[in-house]
């Protein structure tokens, strides 16, 4: 018998999710955010239950764009970092793709660069993330270099990126919002400025692109959802089993350093999966779990291969229960990625990204049906 833990993929609801993204902003196009292996959801899998539906993936580098096309995947793809170094350029047209530009290096590569035909770009600024892109003052030059090419340049957008979007009522978001409505204004440029709580809730950043990412996961990036986050459904489930149990006397340490003891006469559960499948170490004693459908708490550390959860209130489960860590079980109940997180004091996108190869991947559903793998 193989060890029961696997990550099943269900591609019906990243469809589902990308048309939420979609509907909300019926005006925009969505880009598909497939970046760090679609969030450990499996790049090329994710991205061709998407072709068709999504016109366009978005990447952070040139592997992952070329991981897609050896994957068979036609459609446009974005570069969110564009090229790392000039060399990149020969590849990026012979591959057909788009590419961002957020410094001088890259726009001078570009300009430098003979293509057969214009390469699609966005021109990014930093309208207060402070991470990649031109500042505001230098844009309309930047702007003017690349209209004043258009064998090398073609389709320009403006592209930046929030740093507060999930917020619920943020300052912050305003302020850039307001400065990249004039920026835009200014050039008459179209503009692919929304990430996935962008998307969800500030309608007034939706431009001719938006950029969701986590949100096409079934993960709620809102600080307080809302009436369409709410119905986003979880893509990942991570599930194994029960493989042991255990009847304890209260006070009994359990696991590494004996960090949680039982409170009273216990039954502990040992589960197949730990810290080296991906789940998160620093989750503390009472992190939900779902066996058999029903919610119990870890009890004790995180190993590196198992973890110990509570049975005593959950009569009927044993050796063999189902034990789903995040997503949706057998029986329908769901425990939200996002909810995790929370007990392990860090956010969605490092859980999902973070499941480790050992464990394999299931699919299920998309265009042409189950296909479990
Ligand atoms: C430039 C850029 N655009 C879009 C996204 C998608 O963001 P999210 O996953 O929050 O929707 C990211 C993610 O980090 C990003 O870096």
């Amino acid at each position: 018998m193989a060890r029961p833990l696997r990550a099943d993929i269900d591609l019906d609801a990243l469809r589902h999710n990308y048309r939420l993204a979609r509907d909300l902003a019926p005006r925009s196009q969505a880009v598909a955010v497939l970046k760090a292996d679609a969030y450990g959801h499996g790049l090329v899998r994710c991205a061709r239950a998407l072709e068709g539906l999504a016109p366009a993936f978005a990447v952070a580098c040139l592997e992952e764009a070329l991981a897609l096309r050896e994957g068979g995947i036609k459609a446009p793809i974005v570069l969110l970092e564009g090229i790392f170094a000039a060399e990149e350029l020969a590849l990026v047209e012979a591959q057909g793709l788009w590419m961002a530009v957020h410094s001088d290096w890259q726009v001078d590569a570009l300009l430098a660069y003979r293509p057969a035909r214009p390469i699609p770009v966005w021109v990014k600024v930093d309208s207060g993330m402070h991470r990649l892109g031109f500042p505001p003052e230098r844009l309309a030059a930047v702007w003017a270099r690349l209209a004043a090419a258009p064998e090398q340049a073609r389709d320009l957008h403006l592209m930046s990126h929030f740093a507060t979007a999930d917020a619920e009522d943020s300052d912050y978001f305003r302020r850039q919002s307001a400065l990249l409505e004039t920026l835009a204004a200014d050039l008459g440029a179209p503009t692919c400025l929304a990430n996935s709580p962008a998307t969800l809730s500030r309608p007034e950043s939706h431009g001719a692109w938006n950029r969701p990412g986590v949100m096409l996961y079934g993960s709620d990036p809102l600080e307080t959802p809302n009436a369409v986050s709410r119905r986003l459904a979880p893509v990942m489930t991570l599930r194994s089993e029960i493989i042991a149990v255990r009847e304890l006397p209260a006070e009994e340490p359990v696991g590494y350093g004996g960090r949680w003891r039982t409170p009273r006469p216990s039954r502990i559960g040992v589960v197949a999966c730990g810290y080296g499948d991906g789940y998160d170490r620093h989750a503390v004693d009472g992190t939900p779990v779902l066996v058999d459908g029903r919610r119990t708490g870890l009890a004790g550390k995180v190993s590196m291969d198992m973890l110990t959860v509570d049975l005593t209130d959950l009569p009927g489960t044993d050796i063999g229960s189902e034990v789903v860590l995040w997503g949706r079980s057998s029986d329908g109940s769901v425990l939200s990625v996002d909810e995790l997180a929370r007990h392990c004091a860090t956010i969605s996108y490092t859980l999902l990204t973070g499941v480790l190869p050992r464990v394999p991947r299931r699919y299920h559903g998309g265009p042409s049906g189950t296909d479990p793998h």
